[in-house]
């Protein structure tokens, strides 16, 4: 409560963040996987003494630094420009639990850039033992990357021991930590296999494509058998409501979207083997691009339904998703909100200012998961509800779906926020008073 709320229209927040993220993550997990990529590659080509493979792996490089940095990184920054702008209060706790892992992260990708154009440029101008060495050192930073950002992610779903102990090894050390660890290095090897699909398939048709087909489809067969097994143990540690909400049907969107990722990812596994691997010569570059396109679905399904099986807390078990911590909740539920909000333009509800005080206490607790009438708007889901019916629904939310919080206020702000309520959801008043 201690920042302005900013409210973004139709799309919402959360969506802004997702749509943003789920690009980020995709490219951030190749450039990972892609650093391992390259200089095996080139080392393949050393071994097999075949210059054509190396020539291969050069244009590769340029695709993988331009996708990578330039793609990574503004998508990078960009996600932490709409983290700060919708979730300010949760951006806030993770730069304070976490400001040596975000120090060392940041030397990491410094080194990561700087590695990955050194290796850009030295092609032909390195000795290749130097060459490689420049290779391994940026898969080496990409990966630690990876480790630090991991930890901090599976913090916000399971912050297990800091909880009590506040201490920054039980933050970072958390329970998923490491299966998530484990899938996410997994995924990143697949991707490398699907990216370098796609420019293997640039190729002309002859046995130096085929090889580097069947090369690229091999890097995915190792993620497709082991992948199921992280998917276990990561289930296996997650909180129950989290598993209920992404397994049980509570929230029938998420069960869709793991069944899908589910079957997608077996035809992902399965056309990369059967295809590049088995029949590297009939592979064609519309399905590597097929592949890439499920792969980006995928990834955009299972990060969203990772996002959204925290609800209702942005840190489960500390702070809920509109930036009230639970402590709030058990020691002052039942005080004003409006009076701790730093940022409001009511300072109290009155006779007759209920309408500003509802609209003011919708943006203050439940814009952060609904919009009005855009993504997961609140007029369709309360259509032709009546005030008492809204009344007792605040009174209850938390209980009436799991994954919401509860409200939190005087009762002369519940009144006012399920009058507000009440009013939009059986007029156009809304727009009028817009
Ligand atoms: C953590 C996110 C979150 C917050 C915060 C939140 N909600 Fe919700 N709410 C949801 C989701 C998700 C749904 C389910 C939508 C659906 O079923 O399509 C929902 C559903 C509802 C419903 C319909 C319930 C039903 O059983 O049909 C109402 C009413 C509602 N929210 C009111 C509110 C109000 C009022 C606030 C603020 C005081 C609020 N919510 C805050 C996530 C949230």
């Amino acid at each position: 409560m201690n920042y302005p709320v900013w409210e973004v229209p139709l799309l919402g927040g959360g969506m802004l963040i997702g749509i943003i993220a789920i690009v980020h993550v995709f490219i951030a997990h190749f450039a990972v996987g892609g650093g391992m990529f390259l200089p095996l590659t080139e080392l393949k080509a050393y071994r097999e003494k075949d210059p054509r493979i190396l020539d291969y792996v050069k244009r590769h490089t340029l695709f993988f630094v331009l996708l990578t940095l330039v793609t990574g990184a503004v998508s990078g920054v960009g996600i932490w420009w709409t983290i700060g702008l919708v979730h300010p209060s949760a951006t806030r706790t993770l730069l304070l639990v976490f400001v040596w892992v975000w120090a060392t992260e940041w030397v990491m990708f410094f080194t990561e850039i700087t590695a990955a154009l050194v290796y850009y440029y030295g092609w032909n101008r390195l000795s290749p033992k130097t060459h490689l060495t420049v290779g391994w050192i940026y898969f080496a930073s990409a990966w630690l990357s990876l480790f630090l950002i991991n930890g901090i992610l599976c913090f916000m779903l399971t912050p297990g021991k800091w909880l009590e102990s506040r201490s920054l090894f039980h933050a970072f050390f958390n329970p998923t930590m490491l299966p998530s660890l484990f899938l996410r290095t997994l995924i990143a090897v697949a991707l490398a296999g699907i990216f370098a699909l796609f420019t293997a398939t640039q190729l002309q048709p002859d046995d130096l494509r085929e090889k580097m087909v069947k090369w690229a489809g091999k890097w995915l067969i190792l993620p497709g058998l082991l992948m199921p097994l992280g998917l276990v143990w990561y289930l296996a540690v997650v909180p129950e409501s989290a598993r209920r909400l992404a397994l049980g049907g509570a929230a029938p969107v998420l069960t869709v979207f793991v069944t899908l990722s589910l079957v997608m990812s077996v035809l992902i596994f399965a056309f990369s083997y059967l295809g590049a691997f088995k029949l590297p010569k009939a592979f064609s570059q519309p399905f590597a691009m097929l592949i890439m396109a499920l792969a980006f679905l995928t990834t955009g399904m299972t990060e969203w339904v990772r996002e959204a099986i925290r609800k209702p807390f942005v840190v489960y078990g500390y702070m809920f998703s509109n930036s009230i911590r639970a402590e709030e909740v058990r020691n002052a539920k039942d005080q004003s909100i409006l009076v701790r909000a730093k940022w409001t333009t009511v300072p109290h509800v009155t006779h007759d200012n209920w309408r500003q005080s509802g609209r003011e206490l919708f943006r203050l607790q439940c814009a952060s998961c609904h919009t009005v009438d855009g993504y997961n708007g609140i007029r369709p889901l309360i259509y032709g509800w009546d005030e008492s019916m809204i009344d007792s629904a605040l009174q209850r939310l938390h209980k009436l779906r799991g994954f919401m919080p509860p409200f939190v206020g005087t009762e002369a702000e519940r009144k006012a926020l399920a009058k507000w309520l009440a009013e939009i959801a059986k007029a156009e008043a809304y727009n009028q008073f817009q």
